[in-house]
């Protein structure tokens, strides 16, 4: 395999391991003091990657929100935020999301290969679309970013993105983050869904940090060998 970007997953559950509560209404898991600290990861990252599936329910910017955080990217020759990144099969992702038409970032679509057709007809005013295999294919995903210029990846989820690149091996640092409450619904999304992980009762992953923040806790995983210990 050609190099891939450092890549950090970040991501939020509640005690019960879930990611979402399964209703339209996005589950706020983290408080202000972590969404400051993924922010300022964030503006450490060229690029910040989620699943189709995240697109359409959460809606998210995916922009930097600290004003000195922008300033600081752009006295680095940067744009004010990273570039976004999605991965979709069918490619029934809107315009005019926020992912679109928010920043002035570039926007890349990896899209399987059947669906190519309708998201240039679909997304092709507002971002790359890039033919990613059927299904799209993370390993060579993560090279073609590389070689588009991203050394630093952060993928923000969903599940199933989660599950691919920890089974995948494609992953160099897990911030996970704990809410202090239930969700209880097993029609909600979790962390991960079933695969051979290369973290199992016989190969423990290394905990590289434990903080907390407020009334969530941050735990940090180091998954490769090129694990930084920065903050
Ligand atoms: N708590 C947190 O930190 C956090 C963060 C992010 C998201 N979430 C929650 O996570 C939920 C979504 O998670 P999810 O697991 O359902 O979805 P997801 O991982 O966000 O996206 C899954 C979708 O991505 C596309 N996809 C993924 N891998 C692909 C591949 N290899 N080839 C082609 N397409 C691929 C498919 O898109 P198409 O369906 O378009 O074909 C698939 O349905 C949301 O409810 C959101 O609220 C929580």
């Amino acid at each position: 395999m050609g190099e891939r970007p450092y890549t950090i997953l970040s991501c939020g559950i509640s005690l019960d391991g879930y990611l979402d509560a399964a209703t339209k209404e996005r589950l706020v898991l983290s408080n202000d003091a972590d969404l400051e600290r993924v922010d300022a990861v964030r503006a450490q990252c060229d690029a910040i990657l989620v699943g189709a599936a995240t697109v359409r329910n959460d809606n998210p910017r995916l922009l930097v929100r600290q004003p000195e955080l922008r300033q600081q990217r752009r006295a680095r020759g940067l744009r004010e935020a990273p570039m976004k990144v999605t991965i979709t099969e069918h490619a029934h992702l809107d315009a005019c999301s926020e992912f679109f038409a928010t920043g002035d970032s570039e926007k890349l679509v990896y899209c399987a290969s059947q669906a190519v057709p309708i998201a240039h007809r679909r997304l092709g005013a507002v971002a790359t679309v890039i033919d990613g295999g059927q299904p799209v294919d993370l390993s060579q995903m993560v090279k073609d970013l590389h070689d588009r210029g991203v050394r630093r990846l952060m993928v923000e989820g969903g599940g199933r993105v989660h599950t691919q690149f920890l089974t995948a091996d494609l992953a160099d640092e897990l911030h996970l983050v704990i809410a202090p409450f239930f969700v209880g619904n097993s029609r909600a999304h979790r962390f991960v869904g079933d695969g051979a992980f290369p973290w199992n009762p016989d190969r423990r992953a290394h905990l590289a940090e434990t903080r907390q923040i407020g009334d969530v806790v941050l735990l940090r995983y180091a998954l490769s060998s090129r694990f930084v210990a920065t903050s």
